[in-house]
């Protein structure tokens, strides 16, 4: 403990951040063994890991979710991101100027000197303002119109503030000083970089940045990580939250002489061997209860999905009143979100709503029908769900949903869908897509309910306590541990010698299943004490006998 050892309030003011949390042992187990059979089901199905980084533009996650989508709108950690430089000192240096009275002289309507006053506020302005012009032309700060267009009030408003000085009242020229303070902090010294909310964007951005269009067709990839969103904290809900994600990516070549049935045909298969990828997993996890709910949301198009979202506009606006705000609002701004509405005194309203499934073009018919066909063929069970619409934009044709036991209202273990389209939209060639995430965090909760942890602690390694006592036993014991570690056993060497009986009780409390009795006797007889702890039975063995027996265990 030194002098400065914090007491113990202040100790306590750290604590993770609201709606984050850390994982520890023994739970952390189950995490890495979860993780593994993903790793190894989703290799058995060809998929390869890809790890995107953690943040990327802002941009990329508006145009691919959507602007009008919760996660967008409301829900994502965004920052601008800039290096240090002398324009930042500048602005700071606008930021926190105060006038400093002059003190001589009459008051009058002018004030004390209101130009000597405010002057060298104005010499600031002006320095920054020719720096960040500067910096815009050479492209140190984002080329956006938003700089532009700040550039070009900043010099008016500036201008106006040199002759106010000549001819204002120092009441009125605080105001401008303090609307001038504000304005400067519009200009925008880096990009705008956001916490990944979800993965698909990023994966998509990586297919264009890597030219994966080149590689065999399709890509099959997944991913696992930390997302972002801030959501309001709950079971099952965090801010920082785990998706065990995958994306099947395929390039559209042009070509006139394709079979238009055929590629349907094929996508649902791609669809469906997908959706079995899943279960497959969830399968090998024992989770229980595991529901697939399934919907084709058809396609963008007038005599398809924009058709029906205008009836349903329409219907719903006929019922508005009877609806909360919340359904209100997204008459306006995506009708589709309504379907999703757990509201207890919307259900009946929404029941008599026009369905999707009525009015999807023959395509997409064709292809929902092909899917559930696939799906069935490969014994996977399914529920249609005619108002799973999914909270994202860049949906089309097939969307799915997985629910798993033991989860409240959080119960959607798993997301996913068909994205035809998204990489075009983000600058990429044609090309198709289909994936999901799993949401690791209820993915663990479920499995922790349903108690069935045997699948993880039935192939734990021995563990081994070494309970030494004397020089010689010390030196036998290190040797004995790194043999031991190095076959793949658990073992603890305790750093102090412990008398048999206090290190016995430490082994058992650790939850050792063996103690290995180590005195300078045993050593220099070569005969060794093995001790159940289960049981307390002992046995004896010679050096090499006894690392051997354990290492077989
Ligand atoms: P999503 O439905 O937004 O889809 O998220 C997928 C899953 O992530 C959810 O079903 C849920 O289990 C989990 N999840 C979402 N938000 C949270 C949270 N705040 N706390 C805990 N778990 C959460 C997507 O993210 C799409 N990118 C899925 C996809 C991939 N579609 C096509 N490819």
């Amino acid at each position: 403990m030194t002098e400065a050892a914090p007491k113990k309030e202040q100790r306590r003011k750290f604590q993770a951040i609201r709606g984050t949390r850390d994982l520890l042992p023994p739970d952390t187990a189950l995490w890495n063994h979860v993780e593994e059979t993903a790793h190894a089901v989703f290799g058995t199905f060809g998929f390869g890991e890809i790890r995107p980084p953690i943040f990327e533009p802002t941009e990329l996650f508006a145009r691919s979710i959507g602007q009008d989508t919760d996660v967008v709108s409301k829900e994502m950690y965004s920052f601008e991101d800039f290096e240090s430089s002398a324009l930042l000192d500048y602005r700071n240096a606008i930021l926190i100027w105060k006038a400093e009275p002059i003190g001589s002289g009459p008051p009058g309507i002018l004030g004390t000197g209101a130009s000597a006053q405010y002057k060298p506020f104005a010499d600031r302005l002006a320095n920054f303002f020719v720096l960040a012009r500067e910096a815009f032309e050479k492209g140190n700060v984002p080329r956006t119109p938003e700089n532009e267009s700040f550039l070009k009030f900043f010099e008016g408003e500036m201008q106006s503030f040199h002759a106010k000085i000549q001819s204002q009242t120092i009441a009125v020229l605080e105001n401008t000083v303090q609307s001038l303070k504000e304005r400067s902090r519009a200009l925008k010294f880096g990009d705008s970089l956001t916490l990944r909310p979800e993965a698909t964007a990023s994966v998509c951005r990586a297919y264009i940045e890597h030219n994966m269009q080149q590689l065999p067709q399709p890509q099959k990839l997944y991913y696992i990580g930390p997302m972002f969103r801030r959501e309001r904290p709950q079971k099952g809900r965090y801010r920082q939250f785990y998706q065990i994600g995958a994306e099947v990516l395929e390039n559209v070549k042009p070509d006139p002489t394709r079979d238009a049935a055929k590629e349907l045909a094929k996508d649902a298969i791609t669809d469906a061997e997908l959706i079995q990828m899943l279960m497959t997993f969830f399968d090998r996890l024992k989770l229980p209860g595991v529901q697939l709910e399934i919907n084709s949301i058809g396609h963008a198009a007038d005599n398809c999905r924009r058709g029906y979202v205008a009836l349903l506009k329409s219907e719903l606006e006929k019922v508005k009143d009877k609806l909360g705000a919340d359904s209100q609002r997204r008459i306006e701004t995506n009708p589709l979100r309504v379907l999703d509405s757990k509201l207890e005194h919307e259900q009946p309203i929404i029941a008599t709503l026009p369905k999707i499934a009525d009015h999807l073009c023959d395509d997409c018919k064709t292809h929902y029908a092909a899917v559930k066909r696939e799906l069935e063929l490969r014994g996977v069970f399914y529920k249609e769900n005619w108002r799973l619409v999914r909270g994202l934009d860049y949906y089309m044709r097939t969307t799915f949903e997985i629910t798993a036991q033991g989860l409240g209202s959080q119960n959607a273990v798993c997301g996913g869908g068909r994205y035809d389209g998204l990489v075009e939209l983000l600058g990429g060639p044609p090309t198709k897509g289909i994936g999901f995430a799993i949401g690791e965090d209820r993915l663990i909760l479920s499995l922790q309910e349903a108690k069935d942890q045997s699948l993880v602690t039935s192939h734990q390694p021995p563990f081994v306590y070494i309970a030494w006592m004397g020089a010689n036993a010390y030196a036998a014991a290190v040797h004995a541990a790194k043999d031991l570690r190095a076959a793949g056993t658990r073992v603890e060497l305790p750093p102090v010698e412990q008398k048999f009986g206090k290190a016995l009780e430490r082994a058992s409390k650790l939850g050792a299943q063996y103690a290995l009795i180590l005195g300078d006797n045993e050593v220099a007889e070569g005969t060794w004490t093995l001790k159940t702890l289960a049981d307390g039975t002992q046995q004896k063995f010679t050096e090499p006998h006894l690392l051997d027996f354990l290492k077989k265990l």
